[in-house]
């Protein structure tokens, strides 16, 4: 059989093995897909094992996404831009590709929740990792303008030197964007610990819908404040997880399967 995996550190707790067998029979692929945890230093010696073991694909989370980047061949164009790879896949030559969905993932979700998201002007919260890895699939899905403001303002400037050739996007002091916007997106970890970021409450409107890309059976802290601002939805990352998986399922299958019924199954386990 076809073998997959995700690597990671620690994997114990990782939803895509379940995630990607409901994808298989929903689209009736034979394959198998496996948690594969690395060690702390030695991620690519796990990595080549398992290529050699006639591994395919593999997804990569906490904290090789960066090493994973290091170690491809090639690159797509979303991944080079987010310096990071969530998704490994062994080509027919031997040589490894890299790509990077977590972006993808978000915009899906945010598209199932909205519909298009075409001139809408977006607020975009942090500059880590998962900051990075949103901002090209952001502006390609055709929003009217990016804004990044993050705790240290230095790392979202960086972000927009890198990015600014390929849509609008700018920076802002965190305290005073001094306007609203559609949709705010909550790509810090500070959710983790219970904190907010400081954000002035005048980013919400009636009409504003947001979105963190964390997740869990309470609602996130985020989005408890995004509530009491008065915000019209919020939505957690449940579905962005979901959604990288499934565009890790097409580059690797061919075919892209359903969010709805793994996320409904993901949803009553939580
Ligand atoms: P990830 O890969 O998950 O994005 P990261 O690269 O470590 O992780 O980035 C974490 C992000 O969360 C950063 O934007 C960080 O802000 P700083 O750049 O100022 O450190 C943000 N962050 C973490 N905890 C936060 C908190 N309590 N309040 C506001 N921002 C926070």
């Amino acid at each position: 059989t076809d073998r997959y995996a995700v690597f990671g550190n620690p994997i114990g707790h990782s939803k895509s093995p379940s995630i990607h067998a409901v994808f298989a029979a929903e689209t009736n692929q034979a394959l198998r897909y496996e948690a594969i945890l690395a060690p702390i230093d030695a991620f690519e010696a796990s990595f080549s094992e398992f290529a050699a073991n006639h591994g395919l694909g593999a997804n990569v989370t906490v904290p090789f996404k960066e090493q994973a980047f290091s170690l491809c061949d090639e690159l797509s164009e979303q991944a080079r831009l987010a310096g990071a790879v969530n998704t490994l896949s062994v080509l027919s030559d031997g040589k490894i590709r890299g790509d990077n969905t977590d972006g993808l993932g978000l915009v899906a979700d945010l598209q199932r929740h909205f519909g298009c998201l075409k001139g809408k002007r977006v607020l975009l919260v942090g500059a880590g990792g998962a900051a990075r890895g949103s901002v090209l699939p952001l502006l390609q899905a055709n929003i009217a303008e990016l804004t990044i403001v993050n705790r240290t303002q230095s790392k979202a400037e960086a972000l927009v030197d890198i990015f600014n050739h390929y849509g609008q996007v700018r920076a802002q002091a965190i305290a005073h964007t001094g306007q609203n916007y559609d949709v705010i997106i909550n790509s810090t970890s500070s959710s983790l610990s219970g904190e907010v970021p400081n954000l002035s409450a005048e980013v919400i409107r009636a009409d504003t819908v947001c979105y963190d890309m964390m997740y869990g059976k309470e609602q996130t802290a985020f989005n408890l404040w995004a509530a009491e601002q008065g915000a019209k939805r919020t939505i957690d990352g449940l579905g962005m997880l979901v959604g990288q998986a499934a565009e890790s399922f097409l580059i690797w299958r061919g075919v892209k399967p359903s969010m709805e019924t793994v996320l409904n199954q993901l949803r009553a386990e939580l």
